[in-house]
């Protein structure tokens, strides 16, 4: 009997967004532009086409204006409609996707982790996806990642897939980073993990493959993250829960993005002005226009 696919992502969007200060004082991170579109709709938009149907928002304080943002705005629609401002209405065809949200709240800041464990009683017993939703995956998110890393759990019986991506040494303390087994894996794209640490120093970082935010989890991670001490920084760390989980025997596999599928991450003002420079240079409208620019003030 062939496996029941997976459609359901749980994308946690507590986060403060701290680092993006004064910016996401009263703004979430994963509302911030990033050319035409909010951060979210992208990541919404990439696992949509990877097959997933079912989101389920992990929410915190201040997060209400991704609700709206998913919300069928009937009266936008109707102003638009009655103005005649077709190219308008088709910006707004995301709403009527065939998609279901659901939302939580993590009601203590306690980590990720626990973020994560916040869904559990959603979720049930059922694997997923989880998200992050500042980070959107190749140039507007087309990334086919998900798909693949759901199509390897399947085949492999993995516990879990984790995308990961090469960065420089220095940048290794912003990520968990994977310990790959050296052994074959049996399939060249993928590896399996012998461990995995949270944002290591690059003296004891095991290798510079990151955590890329895109995982696929069987229900059984539920069950490492209530034993999840607090790591690093006082918070519960997935990471650790993962390392739990392969310590305890459990299949957990590492697939690199490709290039073209790289990551851009909205957690720092560094990276979020690059993402938003590429994105808008790639605007099919403007791209041309803003390249010259570019080129001009340089
Ligand atoms: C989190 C995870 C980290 C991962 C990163 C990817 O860190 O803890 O393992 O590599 O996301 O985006 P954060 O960015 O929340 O500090």
């Amino acid at each position: 009997m062939p496996e029941a696919t997976i459609d359901l992502a749980v994308v946690p969007v507590a986060g403060r967004g701290t680092r993006l200060l004064p910016l996401t004082k009263s703004q979430p991170k994963e509302m911030l532009p990033v050319g035409r579109k909010p951060v979210v709709q992208y990541v919404v938009e990439e696992l949509a086409r990877c097959g997933l149907r079912r989101f389920l928002f992990v929410t915190g304080p201040g997060k209400t204006a991704i609700e709206n943002h998913f919300d069928i705005d009937a009266e936008l629609v109707e102003s638009l409609r009655e103005s005649g401002k077709e190219e308008l209405l088709r910006e707004l065809a995301f709403e009527r996707a065939e998609l279901d949200y659901f939302y939580t709240r993590q009601r203590r800041q306690l980590g990720l982790g626990h973020a994560i464990l916040c869904s559990a009683p959603a979720v049930g017993n059922e694997p997923f996806v989880a998200a992050l939703g500042d980070s959107i995956i190749g140039i507007h998110a087309q990334s086919q990642i998900v798909r693949r890393m759901i199509e390897a759990f399947h085949a492999r019986q993995a516990d879990a897939v984790i995308a990961f991506e090469a960065v420089p040494p220095e940048d290794v303390v912003h990520y968990g980073i994977a310990q790959p087994d050296r052994s074959p894996s049996g399939d060249e794209n993928v590896f399996r993990l012998a461990g995995i640490v949270e944002k290591p120093s690059p003296a004891e970082a095991p290798s510079n493959l990151a955590v890329a935010a895109r995982y696929v989890f069987s229900p059984v991670i539920f069950d490492h993250l209530r034993e999840t001490e607090p790591g690093k920084g006082g918070e519960i760390q997935l990471t650790d829960a993962i390392q739990r989980l392969i310590q305890s025997g459990g299949t957990v596999l590492g697939m690199p993005l490709p290039p073209a599928e790289r990551r851009f991450d909205i957690g720092n003002f560094e990276s979020y002005f690059k993402a938003f420079l590429e994105f808008a240079f790639a605007d099919p409208e403007y791209g041309g226009q803003l390249r010259r620019l570019a080129k001009g003030l340089l």
